[in-house]
């Protein structure tokens, strides 16, 4: 059985390159528009996979040429997908902007992904319990997730959430994640606080922990990340890199954040290493082809200090 299961959504970026954003009304000339693989789930599978992780990928595919253009990349990739199943529903698309500055904007539009509801969990229920760690998103239906984290909590398996796209979500949910992974935004929806400053991030980062989330750690983009636990608030610095493209930066880094977890890395030097990704991964355009190696991310973090 896998140490790492990811539960999580696919999706086909179609992915828009301009200058600008536009705004409400206004329409701009774009630079190219091109397809990729992508969603939070097979992301972070594909990083978990690509760094070494020893990793199973559960989810929703549409039983059409995108379900098996995804089905095919997850044999490429050696990855388990026994638990991959297929609907009637098309496989989820996304409308992806990215402007000059590599900064994204996305729209996914669920389709099969919350196809995935309890009768599937209840088939899945022995690989939660025999896994290690379980990555989850919320790009897939909410009440199935959350009824996830209960099982995986009461079976003893450590949770991973990366909360996105951010709803707000109960204590008693809270309450039951081992590790929470939300950006500046996603914090400040969860929390209902202010994260424009590091003190603010802060606030909010503790709210959570009194929620009863075991740890925090919050991706501030370019800048790192925050981590907060028990033992206090630990700022780990990022890269300075140049950004083509931050679309999957998130989920590179919740994918190598939770190999470096089940390796048995302390949590800071676990985050030094999801950082290193991250910054690798915004070098890239594309979500499933931006996703780097183990060599690769050792190589960058050698050369990088
Ligand atoms: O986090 C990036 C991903 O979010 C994209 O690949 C897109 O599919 C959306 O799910």
């Amino acid at each position: 059985m896998a140490k790492i299961t990811v539960i999580g959504s696919f999706v086909v970026d179609n992915v828009a390159k301009m200058d600008k954003f536009p705004q409400t009304g206004e329409t701009v000339l774009g630079t190219s528009l091109e397809i990729f693989l992508g969603g939070k789930g097979a992301n972070q599978c594909i990083s978990v996979s690509r760094l070494g992780g020893d990793v199973e990928m559960i989810g929703m595919l549409g039983n059409d040429e995108n379900g098996r253009i995804f089905r095919k990349l997850l044999a490429d990739e050696g990855i388990a997908a026994t638990h991959v199943f297929s609907c009637n529903r098309p496989t989820a698309v996304a409308h992806v902007q990215i402007n000059a500055e590599g900064q994204n904007r996305i729209c996914v539009i669920a389709s099969a992904n919350h196809e995935f509801g309890f009768e599937e969990l209840d088939q899945i229920d022995g690989i939660i319990k025999a896994t290690e760690l379980v990555i989850l998103q919320l790009e897939m239906r909410l009440d199935v997730t959350k009824e996830i984290i209960r099982r995986a909590h009461e079976y003893g398996v450590k949770i991973l959430l990366n909360p996105a796209p951010a709803v707000k979500l109960e204590n008693e949910i809270l309450s039951l994640v081992d590790y929470i992974t939300p950006n500046e935004s996603e914090l400040a929806l969860l929390t209902g606080l202010p994260t424009e400053t590091d003190e603010q991030v802060i606030i909010a980062a503790n709210k959570l922990l009194t929620c009863g989330t075991k740890t925090v750690v919050v991706t501030l983009g370019g800048r790192g990340a925050l981590v907060a636990a028990r033992e206090g608030i630990t700022f780990i610095p990022g890269y300075r890199v140049s950004v083509v493209d931050t679309v999957a930066a998130g989920d590179s880094f919740n994918g190598a954040l939770a190999v470096a977890l089940m390796e048995g890395k302390e949590l800071c030097e676990a985050v030094r290493f999801a950082n290193a990704m991250g910054a690798l991964t915004v070098q890239k355009s594309g979500a499933i082809p931006s996703l780097h190696t183990r060599v690769q991310v050792d190589s960058f973090m050698q050369n990088n200090g």
